[in-house]
């Protein structure tokens, strides 16, 4: 069954005040953009892989009729939380109000068929830096930065990222190992674009993990970050927005 992945949808239903429209003419009705691209391409009885960043919802009662959309597009998903889900709960609360059709990914697996996918989030690490690859676009609502904001920032960040490589441990560590295909999900990207060993990667290899998908960049210039396969894990960066809206079939 084919298995597609198509990250950062930033859907923004129940909070129309945050849609991306803001953010320039590539996010115009981009959720008409991802609707209308899904249905072409995504049948029923495919998989569908969400990395992160989904709803800019706050609470997860907001955070419902984002779901409720995606659960009406075709196929069975599985999300993971983006450093933008703030709506995103505990397991016991989401499973009450998650739809049929979307399962997702905390300190845990999923199993489809032969495949198994687990993963985490992840978050900013000194080892590696997409500025090169970037168009730097104004936000509309960073507030400015002091020096001190700035080094407060690092510590936080690195307590975060090596947290967040202790969850992707105790995910991988449960995927069956008879899955055929093993599947990882992180919102950050887990390697920098010359694909080098770094932490996170090394966990991927230890795992046997056969792909990994990930987004969190945003305004990546096309063409510019094709990531690919290293040490036997392919990396597949897959941000709406650097997809033009339409997913990418994985496998
Ligand atoms: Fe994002
Ligand atoms: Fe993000």
């Amino acid at each position: 069954m084919p298995i597609w992945a198509l990250s950062d949808l930033h859907l923004a239903f129940s909070v129309p005040n945050k849609t991306m429209e803001a953010f320039g003419p590539t996010w115009k009705d981009y959720a008409q953009k991802i609707e209308t691209n899904w249905k072409k391409v995504v049948s029923v009885n495919d998989l569908v892989l969400i990395p992160g960043d989904i709803t800019w919802a706050m609470h997860l009662d907001d955070a419902v009729i984002d779901l409720k959309w995606i659960d009406a597009l075709p196929g069975t998903k599985v999300i993971l939380r983006g450093n933008h889900d703030y709506w995103w709960s505990s397991a016991a609360k989401m499973s009450k109000v998650m739809p049929p059709s979307i399962h997702f990914i905390q300190n845990n697996v999923f199993v489809w068929e032969d495949v198994a996918i687990g993963g985490s989030r992840l978050w900013d690490t000194p080892e590696y830096s997409f500025s090169a690859f970037i168009e730097f676009q104004e936000n509309p609502r960073a507030r400015v930065k002091t020096s001190e904001d700035f080094a407060k920032e690092k510590e936080e960040e690195e307590r975060i990222f090596v947290r967040e490589l202790e969850r992707l441990k105790s995910s991988l560590s449960q995927l069956p190992k008879d899955a055929k295909v093993k599947i990882a999900m992180t919102h950050y990207p887990p390697v920098g674009a010359d694909l080098g060993p770094s932490r996170a990667s090394e966990i991927l290899e230890s795992f046997d993990i056969d792909m990994c998908v990930f987004g969190h960049l945003h305004n990546v210039r096309q063409n510019s970050l094709p990531f690919g396969e290293a040490r036997g894990v392919k990396y597949l960066f897959t941000s709406c927005d650097y997809l033009d809206f339409s997913p990418l079939l994985i496998m």
